[in-house]
């Protein structure tokens, strides 16, 4: 996953007037183009609820997740990323398809301000890496910059 060449395609995007909702699906889109990402998605907090914007993979019936509730709604909760190794060891965790065994949730946050998430599930194991980690904040941070501006714009 290139996250810098991302990230400067983002911010030309934001140069160029489009607004968040072309740079989510723009992110979704690129992310998905790492095949070791097998279900990508972003979901956008609303009050006490998470709604999935767009995702690339099967379907899913979770489109809409509270917050608390499942590992998308824990990582909101406790205002963290999450890097699951393995969903079997999880209690909390709402199953999208059997086969996907790990997942890695990246706030899209600007402070204390979360706007929502970028969701990603993984059909191996442990899949997802520290520089993962970091590559997708730079990216959760490009999309939160868009996010806090059109909020701003729009009180
Ligand atoms: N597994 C997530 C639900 C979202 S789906 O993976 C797309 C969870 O436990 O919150």
């Amino acid at each position: 996953m290139n996250g810098g060449s991302l990230i400067k395609e983002l911010q030309e995007m934001r140069d160029d007037g489009h607004l968040s909702d072309a740079l989510l699906r723009k992110a979704v889109r690129r992310i998905s183009e790492d095949e070791r990402f097998d279900w990508v998605g972003v979901y956008l907090l609303r009050d006490d609820e998470l709604w999935l914007h767009n995702y690339v993979g099967e379907p899913t019936e979770h489109a809409k997740i509270p917050v608390g509730t499942g590992v998308c709604g824990r990582a909101v909760a406790e205002r963290r990323n999450l890097n699951i190794p393995d969903v079997s060891k999880e209690e909390n965790y709402l199953a999208c398809s059997p086969e996907v065994k790990s997942e890695l949730v990246i706030l899209i946050r600007a402070g204390d301000d979360i706007f929502g998430q970028i969701d990603i599930d993984s059909e191996k194991k442990a899949a997802f890496k520290e520089e993962d980690e970091i590559t997708l904040i730079g990216i959760a941070d490009k999309l939160a910059e868009q996010l806090a501006a059109e909020r701003r714009e729009a009180s």
